[in-house]
This record gives structure tokens, sequence and C-alpha cells, in this order.
């Protein structure tokens, strides 16, 4: 099923870059992605766009040779809603990342830079920038327009291969205890956004309750394969980390901000997210839920790690060794 969800494109005065990369994503979508992406909505918009400017005549005639007609499009000025409502923003340069960070600070887990997405562990340098084209010659717009069509050839293709947890068709398996409750509600609401299928374990009241009782049920739905992936709430989502980790074949993430969400499904391939309602506000909760749901896991050295977990869990069932698998310290 295709996966859903928005992109949005984001440069300074949307005229040029950010237009021509919508445009040209939208065509590598429909002509070689849409089984996989046809169901994403893409968007554009400028951190100082003039409302209702028009894209520049360069970016319509390069767009033109392509087959693809960017005269209607009129600028946007990007909005902090803009940047709630998507679920990966990409933008041209660091400092365009900086202003949508200020303009929404909790949206650090969604909003990257175009030429380095899906980001990796360095620092991005200048290589990663998509340089202005504005007031330069239509050849420099051509040049522009073949790197964005390589970046977002590469964009195209991670987000095809998620094993997206956020996607149409994924089946989320949510408790919570009476101190979670009240911000449960709102992330079903945000996960029934992604079309996620929910099993809902409760509870549905602020009368005490037991987390184990919740998170339990959560734990084995995801390690019997009922349910691709958990999502777990109490005061703190300490107690209910603390059980659901007991499940094996569970890897239980308490994370509070973006980037440890998207560590945990990057580094550690957690299939089970636990949040403290009484420590975040369900603004920074839904981000934290956005960057779990979006990102993937890296492999490599990583899966040697998460392999050794798996091996000392299966090792416990048949009473294997007493202590956990020991092997060479690896680098990095
Ligand atoms: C309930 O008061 C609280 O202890 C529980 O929600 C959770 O924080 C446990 O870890």
């Amino acid at each position: 099923m295709a996966k859903t969800g928005r992109v949005l494109f984001v440069c300074t005065g949307n005229t040029c870059r950010s237009p021509m990369a919508a445009a040209l994503f939208r065509h590598l979508v429909s002509e070689e992605w849409s089984r996989e992406l046809g169901g994403l909505e893409v968007a554009s918009a400028g951190t100082a766009a003039l409302e209702g400017m028009p894209a520049s005549p360069e970016a319509v005639a390069v767009m033109a040779r392509r087959g693809l007609d960017l005269s209607a499009h009129r600028a946007r000025r990007l909005l902090p809603e803009m940047v709630r409502e998507a679920n990966w923003v990409l933008t041209m340069t660091e400092a365009q990342r900086s202003e949508v960070l200020r303009l929404v600070p909790e949206a650090g887990g969604h909003v990257f830079l175009l030429k380095y997405f899906p980001p990796g562990e360095d620092e991005p340098g200048p290589e990663h920038e998509v340089g202005d084209p504005v007031g330069k010659s239509e050849e420099v717009y051509e040049q522009v327009a073949r790197e964005l069509e390589q970046a977002l050839r590469r964009v195209a293709g991670y987000l095809a291969e998620l094993d997206c947890l956020g996607g149409g068709g994924v089946r989320v398996a949510v408790g919570a205890d009476h101190g979670g409750f009240p911000l449960k509600k709102g992330l079903i609401e945000v996960l029934r956004q992604q079309d996620a299928e929910i099993l809902d374990f409760g509870t549905d009241s602020e009368e005490a309750c037991d987390y184990p009782d919740l998170a339990l049920p959560v734990a084995r739905a995801v390690a019997e394969g009922r349910a691709d992936w958990g999502l777990l709430i109490c005061g703190t989502g300490i107690g209910m980390s603390m059980v659901a980790n007991k499940v094996p074949g569970v890897r239980a993430a308490l994370c509070h901000d973006p980037y440890s969400a998207r560590m945990a499904r990057e580094h550690n391939d957690a299939n089970v997210l636990c949040l403290g309602a009484r420590v975040i506000g369900p603004g920074l909760a839904e981000e934290v839920l956005r960057s779990f749901m979006t990102a993937r896991f890296a492999g490599g050295r990583h899966a040697r790690r998460v392999d050794k977990l798996r091996a000392w869990e299966a090792s416990r069932g048949t009473g294997g060794p007493a202590g956990p698998p020991v092997g060479g310290q690896a680098p990095g």
C-alpha cells in the first residue's frame, strides 16, 4: 500500500528551489514510485516568501524542458502549522533549516537538509547545500535542477524503503495507564491521520490502574507479530518501558525528545515507544512520535549489536549462558 504523509520543501523565497523540488519530486513519484509513495502530499514554502509571487522565469523554463508546468505556482510564506503538519520538511540550506527550527523549535526530528537526508552521523558541510540561483543564468538553474533531481532520487528511495512505522496498513498496539490516558487520545488521532490501524489495549479513563496490565498486552502483541510496533504511555514512561523490555523480542525506548526517538529506531531498532505524559506536553509528544514513525533501522554495525541482544534473549529461552554474550569491542 502507498505510504501517506506530507513532504514540504522549503527555501527562502519559494520562487525557484523549493517549487522546482516539489514539481520534480511529484514527477519522480508519479513516474517511478507511485506504488510506494503515491499517497504522499508534496508542497513547498519559503522562510521569507512574498505571498503570491510567481516562480522565477528561469525556473519555469527549466521545468518546462521536463514537461513540468510551474507557471501557476504562487509563493507561500512558511507558517508554523505547515511545519507541524508535515512529516518531512526538507530545506535547501542549513540557514533555512535553522529558520524552520526557530519557528517550531520542537520539530528537529523531521526537519532535514535535502542533500543530507537521510542524515548521517557527521555534521553536514557546504557540499550539502543547494545554492541560490536567483539572478543567475538559466544554465545555473539547470544545474540546480539536476542537483535537485539527484537528491530527490535518494529521498524517494529512502522513503519508499521505510519499513514505515507510519505508513498505511501499519498496525500499532497502544496502551496507557491512568497517568498516560490524557495523552493517549491525541496520539491515537495522529496515528490515525497516518492511516495506521490501532489496537487499543486501554485504559479508557483516569481511574487508577496498574501499568503492567497495559504494558504486557501491548508488548506481547508486538513480540507475537500481531502489531508492527507499540506505543506505551504512563506518567513517566518508566514503568511501561521496564515492563515492555521484559518481553523477549521487544526493544522499548523511553524517549522525550525527537533526536532520541529517531536514534532509537536508527540504531536500536526499537519497536515500542514509551512516553511519560507528565514529563512532556502533547506538542512535543507528537513530534517525538513522528520522529519515531519516520525513522528507519540503519542496520550495519547496529544490526550486529542488536543481534547480540537477540542472541542473549534466545540463549536464556533455551537455558543458555547465565551472562550476556561476550564479543570483541567494535569501534564506532
Ligand atoms: C502512576 O501514578 C505512575 O506511577 C505511572 O503512570 C508511571 O509513571 C509509572 O512508571
